[in-house]
């Protein structure tokens, strides 16, 4: 895709199709206004002869309006104009992504910038805007032998701005919609790959490909001799059942100063969950390969700060494993001894994201990272507790919690936070080691990430739970991508 802007008189753009949004009920945006005086009244006749009102995503494409000088004119159905927000402005675009690829229309310039969108800027719908079409018009084909099916055809967007100021504000929207929505591609791809395929080996090798393509970053990957030698028994332990030997990958992103204290992300990279002993019913067990969707957001999210060369320091730690049943895998009781020296009961080894998130994150102590930011599809509570809208935060830092919670809404891709008292510690007691890996049957979301906590008590840490919104299920069952918009908006705002 490629994504321009200009700015200029609409009635003077040359182009295979313009964008105009309508209101309900027939009221004309200022650009389509002027395309209607321009062609004497042609759009607002179209329109009431047709049975558009101007709901949201209803659309009328019209061809040589007289005294245009486009070849078409796209009237998009905005809905009432005050109640145009960040849910209804996603809508709009989306229909329009699919409107003109349908219609094999190759570029468009669009005016829906103008739109009156509830506290938002021009930067936030510039940017939006390449973020949704790039979502909207994602395909994962590569493993069908017939790619055509529904093929890319509309392939550049120019978005019309008032005039030369709103260009820098609307070129700076563009780049970072751009770079998320590589960062976002490169996690929905990873995460629909099958487990065949996505081997923790093959998140190594993706992560290696990195170094090639970005001079600021550079990729270690651990092996599990080496992990044996650091103890990381809880790690280690989960891979016990698999074919698949457990891998540490660490990414090193150099952007700011060598002494600049870095953030670190530390992604869950289960590439199959079968639950291991504790064996998950086969319903549905096979989204169980987006459970390396944590990190897949992780080598998205530093796709996208080595796109914009953001002036910070990130490293990305990703342990990954795949979890499966065997002769040798772990059993229910069995006791391991973490890389931080406490003691584990894993009582049930389908809890088996906190056993290999415990030893990434007692590893990444010696970034002394300025925050620690784990990123894990930890827990289906999570999904009961909040659905696919927002993912769970639990933090030990307030400060944190409340950056990670703005940088959700600015992007719009939300997190919701949720209590880390001490009281549910409680629930984590073991008979017969310093801690079980369950809690029972309430919180499970809490518990999951008060074990956590037992493993970060002295850096600032927050843990995002994307149970519930790394993957859409049913008929559109594919990746989201998220929460990379989160996390990037995070690393920006702390550059400003
Ligand atoms: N990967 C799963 C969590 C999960 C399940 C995410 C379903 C999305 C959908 C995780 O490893 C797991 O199995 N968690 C258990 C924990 C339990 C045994 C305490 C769960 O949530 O059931
Ligand atoms: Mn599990
Ligand atoms: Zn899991």
């Amino acid at each position: 895709m490629d994504f321009t802007t200009k700015s200029g008189n609409i009635i003077k753009q040359r182009s295979a199709c313009i964008v105009v949004g309508v209101y309900e009920t027939r009221q004309l945006t200022p650009s389509a206004q002027q395309l209607d005086k321009l062609s004497r009244n042609y759009l607002s006749t179209a329109l009431k002869r047709s049975d558009f009102r101007g709901k949201i995503g209803q659309s009328l494409l019209l061809h040589d309006v007289p005294r245009t000088l486009c070849e078409r004119i796209l009237l998009i159905g905005c809905g009432p104009e005050k109640n145009l927000n960040d849910t209804a402005y996603q809508k709009i675009i989306t229909r329009i992504a699919i409107i003109l690829n349908d219609a094999g229309i190759k570029d468009a310039i669009s005016c829906l910038t103008e739109l009156n969108v509830k506290g938002r800027d021009l930067h936030w719908k510039a940017r939006q805007a390449v973020e949704v079409v790039c979502d909207t018009l994602y395909r994962f084909d590569q493993l069908k032998s017939k790619k055509n099916e529904s093929p890319v055809i509309f392939t550049k967007l120019t978005q019309l701005v008032a005039d030369q100021s709103d260009i820098t504000i609307a070129k700076t929207a563009l780049t970072e919609g751009y770079a998320i929505a590589k960062g976002v591609e490169m996690a929905k791809n990873l995460g629909n790959l099958p487990a065949n395929i996505c081997t923790p080996s093959y998140l190594a090798t993706e992560a290696k490909n990195l170094v090639k393509k970005y001079p600021g970053i550079k990729v270690q990957v651990l092996e599990e001799a080496t992990m044996k030698r650091m103890n990381m028994g809880a790690l280690l332990s989960v891979a016990r059942g698999s074919r698949q030997p457990a891998k540490l990958i660490i990414i090193n992103y150099q952007g700011g100063k060598k002494t600049d204290k870095p953030v670190a992300l530390v992604g869950k990279g289960i590439t199959f969950d079968t639950g291991g002993i504790s064996i998950k019913p086969a319903q549905a067990m096979d989204e169980m390969k987006y459970d390396m969707c944590g990190a897949a957001s992780v080598l998205g999210t530093l796709t996208t700060v080595a796109e914009l060369k953001l002036p910070i320091n990130v490293v990305g730690v990703i342990p990954t494993a795949e979890n499966m049943p065997d002769g040798n895998a772990s059993k229910p009781g069995d006791i391991v001894t973490s890389m931080s020296g406490q003691t584990i009961e894993v009582l049930n080894t389908d809890a088996e994201g906190r056993l290999i998130l415990c030893d990434a994150l007692t590893y990444s102590e010696r970034f002394k990272p300025v925050a620690v930011i784990d990123i894990a599809t930890l827990t289906g509570a999570c999904v009961i507790a909040l659905g696919k809208h927002a993912s769970g935060l639990l933090s030990n830092h307030e400060t944190l919690a409340d950056d990670l919670l703005k940088a959700g809404k600015q992007s719009t891709d939300r997190a919701w936070q949720l209590p880390l008292w001490d009281e549910y510690q409680e629930q984590l007691k073991s008979n017969f080691a310093d801690m079980a890996n369950i809690g029972g049957r309430e919180a499970g979301t809490i518990t999951a990430a008060c074990f956590l906590a037992r493993f970060t008590k002295k850096i600032h840490w927050a843990h995002l739970d994307i149970a519930g919104t790394a993957w859409k299920t049913g008929h559109h069952k594919g990746a989201t991508g998220r929460p990379v918009p989160l996390l990037t908006q995070y690393l920006i705002n702390r550059c400003n």
